[in-house]
């Protein structure tokens, strides 16, 4: 097949409790097949590895052929297999890893294990063109909340560099300890964003975290939201006791501000600090309406420019994975090898596997 814009890669994501299979010719996402084990893992209130593997074999296959029906092209016409190979869970990594190299020896096409973070930068590319290099990135997710330096996004030369991350848990994880406190069902994100909007977000004064002079010292661009967590749990407990109800919009909205304005005052120093006017959001936190709106409008004061991708591809989907994929392919690197493992603790610098 003629290639007219860019090479057609198929990606496969199944680090966590998303099978996601996307396909991207270049920078243009064609598919993005999305089946979610969530519902399953909902009544544990997390997610269970297990299940999450299970549910990735049962859904391989059938989500694979339905991107392909969605693009319109037949799996022989793919130029790259691409998959995410780590970090994340790691039974889940397996089953995409094992599916991505049987598609790659059956149709003798190349392979790129790819890291799962740098897949969250990359999939803005199939929202807003061109990733401007070099930019900061924050990623926000129910793993993850780091801050990165992504000079090259496929990883060429030290192209990512971590400038900083959480010290405990990650910035969903907050969002999903909260929910539960409040009685929201899991994953708790999304609900907490629903209910903020009817509370006031200065009814409580949580904490900021790793924002005190001190911190800032050692701590300047690492986050820390376990003692926001506890803050909290605190506070609907002593309300609970006095017999008074617990007003779970203003917790919610109160909660929300404490994690989106640590979160955009850290990413914008960090851009500012790299002399760098770019800064884009990613993971599942990304599509927190707040966080959204504050990063905007205290980014527009600053002469610096964000990119956050639609709420879709912020939480985990194989398109990301595809677009990285793809751009693995566009800039020359090499395919990795057939026998690449899978890494559950890969770090976010190991961008594509050898
Ligand atoms: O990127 P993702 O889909 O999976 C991981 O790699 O972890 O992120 C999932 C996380 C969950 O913790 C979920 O509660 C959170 O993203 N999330 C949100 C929102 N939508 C998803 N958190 C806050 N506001 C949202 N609207
Ligand atoms: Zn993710």
């Amino acid at each position: 097949m003629e290639h007219t814009d860019g090479p057609l890669v198929l990606g496969i994501e199944t680090s966590c409790d998303e099978t996601g299979i996307g396909i991207v010719r270049g920078r243009t996402l064609l598919a993005d097949a999305v089946a979610s084990s969530v519902e399953e893992h909902a009544r544990f209130g997390g997610v269970v590895p297990e299940v999450a593997s299970r549910a990735h074999l049962d859904a391989m296959v059938p989500t694979i052929e339905r991107a392909c029906e969605t693009a319109g092209v037949a799996l022989h016409e793919v130029d790259a297999i691409s998959v995410t190979h780590g970090p994340g869970l790691a039974g889940a990594l397996l089953v995409g890893v094992a599916a991505a190299k049987a598609l790659a020896l059956g149709l003798g096409k190349p392979l790129y294990g790819v890291n799962h973070l740098a897949s969250h930068v990359a999939v803005d590319q199939l929202e807003h063109g061109a990733l401007p290099e070099p930019c900061v990135a924050m990623l926000v997710s129910g793993g993850h909340s780091s801050l990165l330096r992504v000079a090259d996004v496929t990883g060429h030369d030290d192209g990512i560099v971590s400038m900083g991350s959480t010290i405990d848990d990650a910035a969903g994880e907050a969002f999903d300890k909260v929910a539960r406190l409040l009685g929201l069902p899991f994953p708790g994100g999304p609900h907490v964003d629903r209910v903020a909007r009817e509370g006031d977000s200065v009814a409580i004064d949580f904490p900021r975290g790793l924002t005190a002079r001190k911190d800032l010292e050692r701590h300047r661009f690492d986050f820390s939201f376990s003692g926001l967590k506890t803050a909290v749990a605190r506070w609907v407990e002593t309300r609970e006791r006095s017999g008074e109800p617990v007003p779970v919009a203003d917790v919610a909205a109160s909660f929300q501000e404490a994690v989106c304005d640590v979160l955009v005052r850290k990413a914008l120093d960090a851009a500012a600090s790299e002399g760098i006017d770019d800064l884009l959001i990613g993971g599942g936190v990304a599509a927190n309406s707040r966080l959204r709106a504050l990063a905007e409008s205290r980014a527009e004061t600053l002469g610096i420019r964000v990119r956050v991708p639609r709420p879709g591809l912020c939480t985990d989907n194989g398109a990301m994975v595809a677009a990285l994929g793809a751009e693995m392919v566009a800039r020359g690197r090499t395919p990795s090898s057939l026998d690449l493992p899978a890494d559950s603790s890969l770090p976010v610098t190991d961008v594509l596997a050898g």
